[in-house]
């Protein structure tokens, strides 16, 4: 006898249901020869320390055979979580490593977050539009998503947080948007979860990428503020990684929050993968204590500044007639909103990838699938001349969509 197909199981079934075919499009793009790919968010590769991790890598193996190659404890490498406390702490902001849950990437923190906190059916309340690898770690559990308006004149954070099972946010440079969610904004965002109990994820890999100004206080010091003396003990759930600061392919990312929730976090994570590798916390340990972040952060601020540059300068030359989006002061994406409400960027797609360029249309960010109307531009992957040559593409998709909508 046959098994069942997946697909006929209820729980899978529920769950594909409300996944969004073109996100499988635009993940597979990278895979494409020729194509050029603005749709992903990857960091470009020629900024990777790749002589310096090589020697670290060599060096931990060789110091620490039995921890980098045995099992490690569940919530991290006691040094790597002792020096993220010390990275992110201060007299205002108390840390102790009881604070720091050191996760498989980011996208573990996500996971996590979602076992933990989210009941099947239950409310997010999501900064919108959102990032799509949350959408897609909450999935399973089918959840209901109310979209935060943050960015809204008169936006009530104590009513859009009320009744969450908690709130997500990515205050720096957004990813889809690249936005920056102002002080104001973060510090009713924080009184709101103090307020209402509602926790309050604030997931950031993008804080670092700052091309121009200064960076803004996180909304983990805000909360921290108003309850200052002790080891943090608020609602607020802070979420790093390397992935953007050094390399992805380290997969090393931390959650710092209330011990309490670290102690939850910990227990859904021994039954997710038991332990991050001990090779890479080792390698991160190093790296934080080398400082190998401020070494190359020089290098991939020029980069992506010059790229940013670039990419907004052919997008005016190529899409003004057809695209509004503001220039980006951090992160990896420009937001373009299609000045005629009536054009669908779903439908934009294979126009797209026919011409040769992917990027990422804006239904895959929101959880109801229903915002056709934008385009996320990834502008970090790749050099200025193939970003000019991708606008261009997408300019000439542009044009053979209004020549053959169908
Ligand atoms: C907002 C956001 N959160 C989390 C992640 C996951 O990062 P990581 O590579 O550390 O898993 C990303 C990656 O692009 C992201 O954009």
């Amino acid at each position: 006898m046959s098994s069942q197909p997946i697909a006929a199981r209820p729980a899978f079934a529920r769950w594909l249901a409300t996944t969004n075919d073109i996100t499988r499009t635009f993940l597979a793009a990278g895979r494409i020869p020729g194509l050029i790919n603005m749709a992903g968010g990857l960091p470009a590769a020629e900024t990777y320390p790749v002589a310096e991790l090589a020697a670290i890598a060599c060096d931990v193996v060789a110091a620490h055979p039995q921890e980098v190659l045995g099992y490690g404890p569940v919530e991290g490498l006691p040094e790597l979580r002792d020096a993220l406390a010390a990275r992110f702490g201060s007299d205002a902001l108390p840390l102790t490593r009881a604070n720091v849950l050191v996760t498989s990437g980011g996208m573990q923190g996500l996971d996590l977050i979602g076992k933990v906190l989210l009941d099947d059916g239950g409310l997010i309340a999501g900064q919108f539009p959102t990032y799509l690898g949350a959408l897609d770690a909450w999935r399973p559990r089918a959840p209901t998503f109310r979209n935060l308006m943050i960015e809204d004149a008169g936006f009530d954070a104590v009513a859009a947080l009320a009744g969450a099972q908690f709130a997500y946010t990515v205050p720096n440079f957004s990813n889809p948007t690249g936005r920056l969610v102002g002080v104001e904004a973060r510090q009713a965002l924080v009184d709101a979860a103090h307020r209402t109990g509602t926790w309050l994820v604030e997931d950031d890999p993008y804080g670092t990428l700052h091309y121009d100004g200064a960076p803004l206080p996180r909304m983990l010091e805000l909360s921290a503020r108003s309850r200052p003396s002790g080891p943090y003990d608020g609602p607020v759930i802070y979420m790093g990684t390397l992935s953007k600061e050094i390399a992805p392919g380290l997969r090393i990312g931390w959650i710092i929050a209330a011990p309490e929730m670290i102690a939850a976090l910990t227990l859904a994570k021994q039954g997710s993968d038991l332990c991050t590798s001990g090779l890479t916390q080792r390698v991160a340990l190093a790296a934080l204590e080398v400082g190998l972040i401020e070494t190359v952060q020089p290098r991939i601020l020029a980069t992506y500044r010059e790229r940013r540059d670039a990419l907004c300068g052919a997008m005016v030359e190529h899409l003004g007639g057809w695209f509004d989006w503001e220039v980006p002061v951090g992160g990896m994406f420009v937001w373009a909103t299609a000045r005629d409400p009536s054009l669908d960027t779903d439908l934009l797609l294979p126009h797209a990838m026919a011409a040769g360029v992917c990027v990422a249309p804006s239904s895959v960010f929101d959880a109801s699938g229903l915002n056709r109307r934008a385009i996320r531009i990834n502008f970090t992957l790749n050099e200025p001349a193939k970003l000019a040559e991708g606008v261009r593409r997408l300019a000439q998709a542009l044009m053979t969509m209004q020549a053959r909508p169908g």
